[in-house]
C-alpha cells in the first residue's frame, strides 16, 4: 500500500503524520492497515525526507521557551545562592517528563497555584534556615545598619548584591526600588531590620525572575546569539543543574562567554567540577529509567532478598551514574556505554556479579573486568536488568523493548488490546520455560510481526536474572539465549548482542545525541533539530565518539547558543 501521495507537504502536518503512523494510531481502526514492514518503510521515508528538508537552510535555533526551575534545579540553586545545605525542595511537587523524557523540559514546567504556594513556603523556610547559619548569613546579609549606615542604605546594599545572583543577570535600579519598597513597608509596620530584609528577600525568591528561566526576547526577525548572561544560565543548568558560579558571571559581564574558545574551556572546567555529578545523575537515571529503582520499581524482596540491603541497592543504582561520570571526566569513548572492560563496583556488587577481584571495596570504585566477566557497558548492569524485568521474573519482551526504546530510540508500537497474559506455570503440569511459553505466541504471524523484532534482543540477556546475577538455568532447564532478528542476524547471548549493537552504532548515536540535545535545551526536539543532530554526529564520528566532544558540540550548536528571530 503506497501512502506517499496522501501526505501533505506542510512539515508540521508531516511531523504529525509521522508520529501517528509510527505509533500505529493511523490508519484508524477498522480501515485497512499496512503491514509492519510497509509501516516501517513509510516512517523511514518520511523521517528522512523531513530531515533533508529541515537541513536545507542549515540548523535553526528553534524555540527556547520560558521554564520554571524544576524541583532539583530549585534545590541546587537555593543551595548555591544562600550557601545552605538543606534540601529546599523537599516539599515541592514532583515534575513530569517532557518530549525527550526529561523533567527539565519547558513544556511541562508551568506554575500551578499549588506550586506557587509551595515555592513561597520553601523560600521562607530556606531563608529562616540561612539567617540562623552564621556562614550563610555573612554571604548575603553583607551589610548591617549602624552609626554610619541607615537601615535603608544597608538594605539597598544587600539587595544590590543579592538581586543579580538571584535573577542571574544584572539588576536594574527599578528592580532594587521594587524590593526596597517591601523592606520599607515592613519597617513602617514596626518590624526589625532582620525581619524586614528577610521579607524583601523572600519576595525575591518567589519572583518570576528567580523561579523561571526568562531570556529577553529577540526583537529582530533573524536568529541572533543569546546574551551572555542567558548563555551562562543555559550552560550551568545543563552541566550543573544549578545557577552560574562567579567565574561564569564574570565572563558574562565581560561579554566573553560568546567566544567559542572560552565557551569550550568552560565546558572542560565544568565537567571536572563536583557539581557535574548532578548532571550525570539526572541525565543517566532518566535516560535509562533507573531513577525509580528501589522506589516505584523494585524486584520482589521475598524472591530477591538482596533488595532488603540498602548498601547494595545504592551500589546498583549508582553504578550507571558513576560509570557515566567516569566516561565524561576522562573523556572516554561513548562506545563504552555499549561495551567496555571496566565498571564501577563495590565489594557487594562484585559478589552479586560473581566476580573474583582482588581489591574489594566498600566505596564504589573503578574496577577492570576480566575478559570472560559477561559485564561491561550499561546493558549488563544490575540496574538496567532490573528495570527491564517484572518484580518476580525476567521478561525478554520487556528487555527487548527497553533496548529498542533506549538504545535505538525506536520503541515498538504499543501491544494491541486483548492480548492474553502469559500463563504462569501451573502446579502439576510440567514447567515450561519462558521461551517455550513465548514461542507459542510467536507462532501467530500477527504477534510475530512485533515480537520477532523485540524478543530476540531480550532473549540474549536471559542469562541475567531480575537483579542481574548470572545464571545458566531457569525453571530447571538450561538457559537458551539464542535469537534471530527479522533480517536474519543471529544473536546468541550478551556478548553477541553487544557486537550487534556496536555494528549498529549509528542508530545508537543518533538516539543518544538527540536525548542529550533535548536534555541540554530543556525541550522536546522537532524535525528541525535533526540538522543539528546530524552535524553533531559528524563531529562525534571524526573524534572517535569521545564523550566531551558530544557535550562541547552541543554547547557550540546553533540551538544552544542562538535565539530564534521574531518571524
Ligand atoms: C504492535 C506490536 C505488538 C503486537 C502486534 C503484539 N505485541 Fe505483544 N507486546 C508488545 C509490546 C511492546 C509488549 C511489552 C508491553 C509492555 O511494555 O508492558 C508486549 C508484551 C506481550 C506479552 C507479555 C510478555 C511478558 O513477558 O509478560 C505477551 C505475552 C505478548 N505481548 C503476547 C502477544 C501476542 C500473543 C500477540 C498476538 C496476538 C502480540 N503479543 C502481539 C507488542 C506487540
Amino acid at each position: 500500500m503506497n501512502l506517499v501521495p496522501f501526505v501533505s507537504d506542510d512539515p508540521a502536518t508531516r511531523n504529525k503524520v509521522l508520529t501517528r503512523v509510527r505509533n500505529s494510531e493511523m490508519p484508524p481502526k477498522g480501515l485497512p492497515a499496512p503491514t509492519l514492514d510497509d509501516r516501517e518503510n513509510f516512517v523511514t521515508w518520511l523521517d528522512a525526507d523531513l530531515r533533508t528538508k529541515a537541513c536545507a537552510a542549515g540548523p535553526l535555533p528553534g524555540p527556547y521557551p520560558i521554564r520554571r526551575l524544576n524541583r532539583d534545579e530549585y534545590a541546587a540553586t537555593i543551595r548555591d545562592l544562600l550557601d545552605i545545605h538543606v534540601n529546599a525542595a523537599h516539599a515541592l511537587p514532583a515534575d513530569g517528563a517532557g518530549g525527550e523524557g526529561f523533567d527539565n523540559a519547558a513544556e511541562t514546567l508551568f506554575l500551578s497555584p499549588i506550586h506557587a504556594e509551595k515555592y513561597l513556603e520553601a523560600a521562607k523556610e530556606s531563608l529562616d534556615y540561612a539567617v540562623k547559619d552564621p556562614k550563610a548569613r555573612a554571604r548575603f546579609l553583607i551589610a548591617e545598619p549602624g552609626p554610619a549606615l541607615s537601615p535603608e542604605a544597608a538594605a539597598t546594599k544587600i539587595l544590590e548584591a543579592f538581586l543579580p545572583k538571584a535573577f542571574r543577570r544584572p539588576a536594574s535600579p527599578q528592580d532594587v526600588t521594587r524590593y526596597l519598597a517591601l523592606f520599607r513597608g515592613a519597617q513602617t509596620r514596626g518590624e526589625t531590620f532582620n525581619h524586614s530584609i528577610q521579607f524583601a528577600l523572600a519576595a525575591v525568591l518567589v519572583s518570576p525572575n528567580f523561579l523561571f528561566r526568562i531570556e529577553a526576547p529577540n526583537p529582530a526577525p533573524d536568529p541572533r546569539l543569546v546574551d551572555d548572561y542567558a548563555l551562562a544560565s543555559r550552560l550551568s543548568y545543563f552541566l550543573w543543574g544549578t545557577m552560574p558560579d562567579g567565574v561564569l558571571f564574570d565572563l558574562a559581564a565581560k561579554g566573553a562567554l560568546r567566544d567559542p574558545a572560552i565557551l569550550t574551556a568552560q565546558v572542560g572546567r565544568m565537567l571536572k567540577d563536583e557539581k557535574s555529578r548532578e548532571f550525570a545523575t539526572r541525565f543517566i537515571e532518566q535516560w535509562l529509567g533507573t531513577r525509580e529503582l528501589g522506589r516505584d520499581i523494585k524486584p520482589d524482596q521475598n524472591l530477591f532478598p538482596i533488595y532488603y540491603d540498602a548498601e547494595i541497592q545504592a551500589a546498583i543504582r549508582y553504578e550507571p551514574v558513576l560509570y557515566f561520570q567516569e566516561i565524561l571526566s576522562k573523556n572516554l569513548s561513548l562506545l563504552n556505554l555499549i561495551d567496555s572492560n571496566f565498571t564501577i563496583l563495590t565489594d557487594k556488587l562484585t559478589k552479586l556479579y560473581g566476580l573474583n577481584l582482588k581489591e574489594p571495596n566498600q566505596q564504589p570504585k573503578r574496577a577492570d573486568l576480566p575478559p570472560d566477566s559477561h559485564r561491561g557497558g550499561i546493558l549488563t548492569m544490575s540496574a538496567v536488568l532490573a528495570v527491564s524485568s517484572y518484580p518476580q521474573r525476567t521478561s525478554p519482551v520487556l528487555r527487548g523493548k527497553w533496548i529498542l526504546e533506549n538504545i535505538f530510540g525506536t520503541p515498538p508500537p504499543p501491544p494491541p488490546a486483548n492480548v492474553p497474559a502469559l500463563d504462569e506455570n501451573h502446579a502439576g503440569a510440567p514447567p515450561q520455560t519462558l521461551r517455550e511459553r513465548l514461542e507459542l505466541h510467536r507462532a501467530n504471524p500477527t504477534c510475530a510481526s512485533c515480537h520477532s523484532r523485540i524478543d530476540p534482543l531480550g532473549f540474549a540477556l536471559e542469562n541475567y536474572d531480575v537483579v542481574g546475577r548470572w545464571r545458566t538455568e531457569d525453571s530447571g532447564k538450561p538457559i537458551d539465549n539464542r535469537g534471530e532478528l527479522p533480517d536474519g542476524t543471529k544473536i546468541d547471548g550478551p556478548d553477541a548482542l553487544k557486537r550487534v549493537l556496536l555494528e549498529r552504532k549509528q542508530a545508537f548515536f543518533r538516539n543518544f545525541t538527540s536525548k542529550m540535545l533535548g536534555y541540554a535545551l530543556g525541550r522536546g526536539l522537532s524535525p528541525n533539530d535533526s540538522c543539528t543532530v546530524d552535524q553533531i554526529m559528524d563531529k562525534l564520528e571524526k573524534e572517535q565518539y569521545s564523550s566531551q566532544t558530544l557535550i562541547r558540540e552541543i554547547v557550540l550548536s546553533v540551538p544552544f547558543r542562538y535565539q530564534a528571530g521574531r518571524k
